[in-house]
């Protein structure tokens, strides 16, 4: 059977309200720019206000995708949706997505693999693609992870409002201050088309492993409990992540680099073939020591970390936007998508765009 290709036809991103650099979370934890900079290569990162929720920012990228691929919303005929902070815990997001861009009824999958979603996006894009399930598919990346940030006075990370968090509130977030730094919200979207063209996914090597979830994880708010959210669990900071950042650091730079090889080898492919490595941004750092360890040159390894922190699932598509905008990803490329996220999820594709 031939394989029927798959191409991007339009991209978008978003990112809400003004940046949130790190001397602003200075007034609110305990940290600093070097600190925050050094460790992980983030200067900012956004946040979404209050009542705004991931299917919001989703409207906001899926239609600047829409309107680059220059299509009706009609046209969509699946609905692929990636977040590890939906709007409700239930149901997923990725039918509300659906509702504000006007098109009700067309199917909407909800991916829930955190910051490796990506890697599963194009495994199902694919597959929907060879089953003539869809021709026209909106993949969509968001997060709002404001809602498990450490503080309470937001109006403090506003230097136009000139006051700190008290004492004892900074007291409190510094506790998560390893976590907090690091996420930031926004949102990316891509259009695929079902395509002649030689264009889509080569290969791919996946992998989960479910020993390592609580590597990072919420504690709180789970159906394991009944019920499922104690008047307590506020107060225990059940509701903020959990993170053993020094593990995960070290499964990203192990894992990732092997797993790449791996699925070059058995393409029969070398590195240097690879015309750019869209790589999940969890930690500069980390991307330095993939890139360094595959010696891969600067330029294919493009990062954008700097002005958004680890914006999770939404990541890869908001740097596919801004790399095709920018002229510097192309058509006709081959391009490895490296992520891991956690679950812990994590693995590498080969994406001929
Ligand atoms: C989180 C991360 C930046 C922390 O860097 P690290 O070098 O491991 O730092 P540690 O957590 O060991 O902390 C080192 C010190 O800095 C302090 N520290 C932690 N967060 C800080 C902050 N935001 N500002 C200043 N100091 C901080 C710690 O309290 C500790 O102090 P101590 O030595 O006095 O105890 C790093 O581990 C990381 O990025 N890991 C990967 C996380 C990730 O990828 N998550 C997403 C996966 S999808």
């Amino acid at each position: 059977m031939t394989k029927i290709g798959f191409e991007i036809i339009g991209t978008g991103h978003y990112v809400p309200g003004e940046p949130v650099t790190n001397d602003d979370l200075a007034r609110v934890i305990t940290t600093s720019d070097e600190w925050i900079y050094q460790r992980s290569g983030i200067r900012q990162r956004h946040y979404a206000p209050d009542g705004v929720g991931v299917s919001d920012l989703a409207c906001e990228a899926a239609k600047r995708a829409i309107a680059s691929a220059r299509i009706a919303p009609s046209e969509i005929d699946y609905i692929l949706f990636a977040t590890m902070t939906p709007d409700y815990i239930f149901p997923g997001s990725g039918a509300l997505l659906g509702a504000k861009l006007g098109i009700p009824g067309v199917p909407a999958l909800d991916i829930r693999q955190q910051c490796a979603a990506m890697l599963f996006g194009l495994q199902t894009i694919d597959g929907l693609i060879q089953t003539g399930a869809a021709k026209t598919i909106l993949f969509v990346g968001a997060e709002a992870h404001a809602g498990f940030m450490p503080w309470e006075d937001w109006g403090a990370l506003d230097p136009k409002n000139g006051r700190s968090a008290t004492p004892e509130a900074r007291a409190h977030a510094d506790r998560h201050r390893n976590l907090a730094v690091l996420f930031g919200d926004g949102s990316g979207a891509l259009v695929l088309r079902a395509t002649d063209r030689d264009a889509g996914l080569r290969g791919n090597k996946i992998c989960s492993d479910g020993r390592f979830a609580e590597l990072l994880f919420v504690p709180g708010g789970g159906f394991r409990s009944r019920p499922y959210w104690k008047p307590t669990s506020f107060d225990e900071d059940l509701h903020i992540p959990r993170m053993d950042g020094r593990e995960l650091f070290k499964f990203a730079v192990t894992k990732l680099p092997a797993t790449a090889r791996e699925l070059c080898a058995s393409q029969g492919l070398a590195i240097e073939q690879i015309d750019v490595f869209l790589a999940h941004q969890a930690n500069g750092r980390i991307n330095e020591h993939i890139r360094k360890d595959l010696g891969v040159p600067v330029e294919k390894l493009p990062s954008n970390i700097d002005r958004f922190g680890n914006t999770s699932g939404a990541t890869v598509p908001i740097l596919i936007d801004e790399e095709m905008r920018a002229g510097r990803v192309k058509k006709g490329q081959l391009a490895m998508v490296l992520a891991l996220g956690t679950g812990v999820h994590w693995g590498c594709a080969l994406w001929k765009l």
